[in-house]
């Protein structure tokens, strides 16, 4: 199943050697952007990669909650500059460092061209130590949102087989086409019973897409819907670590796997070199 999504031509920024940066959205609240790249990203490092996940939901951010983490200092130091990356990053599960939001500092809703030119250079400095940079944005459709997603190299939308996702999902499109329509967006279909429902939701928000905005749309994947995903968020454990048999983990895996695609082999320090399986499993 796996193989058919891979076949399709990927984005050319994604076989580069360089950061590739992903960012995630969903119009709606609640679908599951956070679950989606906390997973992503630790089942990446779990490979050898070097990922970053910035908490771009910058107001009302809870990545760290997820994660179990208690960060001393946020985005929000360093956009002032009274701290600098390093000492503002953290590091969470399998050695993803993270960047954590200003949880309710209203200030930080919205950030300024200034200090948007300043994450961009810090994040510039990382540019060859790190593969892949996760960005999770808020809900809505803000230009926050548009602006985090317009500064990365993939755009995933996040939605559900719930007509109130897609309607929010679709709405989310068509301002990033308005406002971006050199960009493509890749659809993440999440809480699915499998494969045809994930096709049935894409194939009808496709639909939609070609007639009123003649965009085209990929389908990038699925998650399932699996009780371990709340189960693991109450414990703050992450489904990939905790729950690593669990169809949930496959999917976070498979997608993981599916994004790394294009990247050349990493060696590991072990000397090894660490593609994923071609079965995308993300074991070996
Ligand atoms: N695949 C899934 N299977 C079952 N439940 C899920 C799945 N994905 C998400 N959930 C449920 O949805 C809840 C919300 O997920 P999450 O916090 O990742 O959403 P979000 O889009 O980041 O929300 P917000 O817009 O508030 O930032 C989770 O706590 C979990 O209970
Ligand atoms: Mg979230």
């Amino acid at each position: 199943m796996l193989n058919e999504l891979d076949s399709r031509p990927q984005p050319a920024t994604a076989g580069d050697l360089a950061m590739t940066g992903i960012a995630i959205a969903s119009g709606k609240g609640g679908v599951g952007k956070t679950n989606v790249v906390a997973n992503l990203a630790v089942s990446l490092a779990m490979e050898g990669r070097s990922v970053l996940v910035i908490d771009a939901d910058f107001g009302l951010g809870n990545l760290d909650v997820l994660l179990g983490l208690s960060p001393r200092y946020n985005i929000g130091h360093l956009l002032t500059g009274e701290k600098s990356l390093e000492e503002v990053l953290i590091d969470g599960p399998a050695g993803v460092r993270i960047l954590p939001a200003a949880s309710g500092l209203q200030s930080l809703t919205a950030m300024n061209q200034m200090q948007h030119r300043r994450l961009q250079d810090r994040l510039e400095r990382l540019r060859d130590d790190v593969d892949y940079v996760f960005m999770d944005t808020s809900a809505g459709i803000s230009d926050n949102v548009t602006d985090v997603l317009a500064s990365a190299t993939r755009t995933l939308v996040v939605t559900n087989p719930e007509p109130t996702s897609l309607v929010d999902a679709y709405a989310l499109i068509k301002v990033m086409q308005r406002l971006h329509p050199e960009r493509s967006m890749e659809l993440l279909v999440n809480s699915v019973q499998g494969e045809s429902e994930a096709r049935e939701v894409y194939r009808h928000i496709r639909k939609t897409t070609e007639r009123f905005l003649s965009l085209s749309l990929d389908l990038f994947g699925w998650v399932v819907r699996d009780p371990v995903v709340p189960r693991s968020v109450r414990e703050q454990q992450l489904v990939v670590e905790k729950y690593p048999d669990s169809a949930a983990a496959r999917s976070f895996r498979a997608l993981a796997a599916k994004l790394d695609s294009g990247k050349s082999p990493k060696t590991h320090p072990s000397g090894q070199v660490l593609p994923f399986r071609r079965d995308g499993s993300g074991r070996r």
